[in-house]
This record gives structure tokens, sequence and C-alpha cells, in this order.
């Protein structure tokens, strides 16, 4: 286990990090997908949604019934719905909530265009990882796309325990193996993200993004001096 020196604070905004990076890692989430296609008509799983710090964005941007959230914090969603989205969006565009722990997606009864685990396989021992990019895959339309967060590090981390705020590493050689164990490919992405890497996920390698597009890939945020590694 890894400890970046990062708490779990006790309100929505600062449960799922630091609160003064909760505008910026919503709206760097939203930007990925983006860039990589995303589309208001776009069925979206947000796994691990949280306090919709990324939600708030996607619920905006997408058409009705579209928004898929998982997250067995219901007071997270709960706060975020009353701070930061309100009942009038929820009611114009209607997102399906599951509060599960078991990191199931069966209930919802429907395949995503998109997948995000924005800081969830972070978390997770090697026999949850092996278990959610299963579901993933399982939940995964033929064309979709996959985006999770790792540590990467020289170990993997065994078990299937949930740490938190703590981190957990994996070997990238282990993230490729563990997705090409399911039927998907895997590769990093330079996207920038604090602490951690970006990864994208198919079930084609024809589907990944190549080589030749990282330079449209890269997250860069200008002028802000807190967020200057970003254009490294
Ligand atoms: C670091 S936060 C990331 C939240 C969100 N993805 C974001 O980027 O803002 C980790 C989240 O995982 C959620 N979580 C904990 N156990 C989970 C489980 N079994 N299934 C799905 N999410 C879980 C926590 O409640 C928390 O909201």
């Amino acid at each position: 286990m890894t400890d970046l020196g990062i708490t779990a604070g006790e309100n929505y905004n600062d449960y799922v990090g630091p609160a003064e990076e909760y505008d910026f890692m919503g709206a760097s989430q939203f930007r990925l997908l983006c860039t990589l296609g995303l589309r208001s008509k776009h069925k979206l799983l947000d796994f691990g949604c949280g306090s919709l710090r990324a939600g708030r964005l996607f619920l905006t941007y997408l058409d009705e019934g579209c928004y898929y959230g998982v997250d067995p914090n219901r007071w997270l969603i709960e706060d975020a719905i009353k701070f930061q989205v309100g009942q009038d969006l929820l009611r114009i565009k209607k997102p399906f909530f599951s509060y599960n722990d078991q990191f199931s997606l069966a209930e919802f009864e429907t395949h995503f265009d998109f997948i995000l685990a924005q800081s969830i396989l972070t978390h997770t021992g090697i026999d949850l990882v092996r278990l959610c990019l299963q579901n993933f895959a399982r939940y995964l339309k033929p064309d979709g796309l996959i985006l999770a967060t790792f540590l990467e590090g020289d170990y993997d981390t065994e078990g299937d325990s949930w740490e938190y705020p703590m981190c957990v590493t994996f070997r990238p050689s282990t993230i490729r193996q563990l997705a090409q164990d399911v039927g998907l490919v895997g590769i990093s992405i330079p996207w920038f993200r604090p602490r951690q890497t970006w990864y994208v996920f198919a079930k084609d390698q024809d589907r990944l993004p190549t080589e030749a597009m990282f330079p449209y890939l890269h997250g860069a945020v200008l002028f802000d001096s807190m967020l200057g590694s970003s254009k490294k």
C-alpha cells in the first residue's frame, strides 16, 4: 500500500480527494471523455461516481437517461445533488444511480459506450481489479471504451480489500495482463493526472488511440500555477 499523504475529509468535496482539486478533477475527466469522442447520446457509466465531481458536468451534457452512477456512499451523491446539481437537472436528465458495493452492474440492464473508473482501481486489491474489469467488459458495448486510473508501481497489491484513502499499486505489465484475461486490450495514455496514470481499454486493438493521437491526449492546463506540471 502507498500513502500519498491524501486524507479523506468528511465533506462531499473533500472525501473524494483534496477539496482544492474538486473542480479540476471533474473537468479533467469531462475533457478526456469529450476528447475521446463522447457525445450526448452516449451511455456513460461513472463507476465510483462519488460526489459527482465529474458527474455534475456529464449530467448537464448527456441526453436524458444516459448517465449511470455507482457508489455505495449514498451520502456523497445526495450531498452533490443538494449542493451542486439540484433537483431540476435530475428531473430533466433522469440519471440512474446504484448504491451497491459489490462491483456489480447487473441492475442497470444496459450496455455502455463509455465506462469511467477514476481513482477506483487505485484502492482495490488485485482480485477486485479482476472483478471490476470482468464486469466492465461484460457491460461494455463492442465499440465502447473504458477509462480507468491506476497507480503504477514495482509490485502488485494482492488480495480483495478496499483500501481508502491509501492507494495500491500495480505493475504496468500486470494491468495489461489483467485486461487481456477478460478479453480487453489496454494502454496507458499521457493525459495529465496528478499522482496517477490513465489507461484506456477496449475490446478491439483498433479501437484504442494510437501513439499518433497522443499529442491530442495531453490534458494540459494553461495559466494555472497549481497545475503547472501538466504542461511537461
Ligand atoms: C477517490 S474517490 C473517486 C470518486 C470519483 N470517481 C471522482 O473522481 O470524483 C473513490 C470513490 O469510490 C467509492 N467506492 C468505495 N467502494 C466502492 C465500491 N465497492 N464500488 C464503487 N465505488 C466505491 C467511494 O465512495 C468514493 O466515492
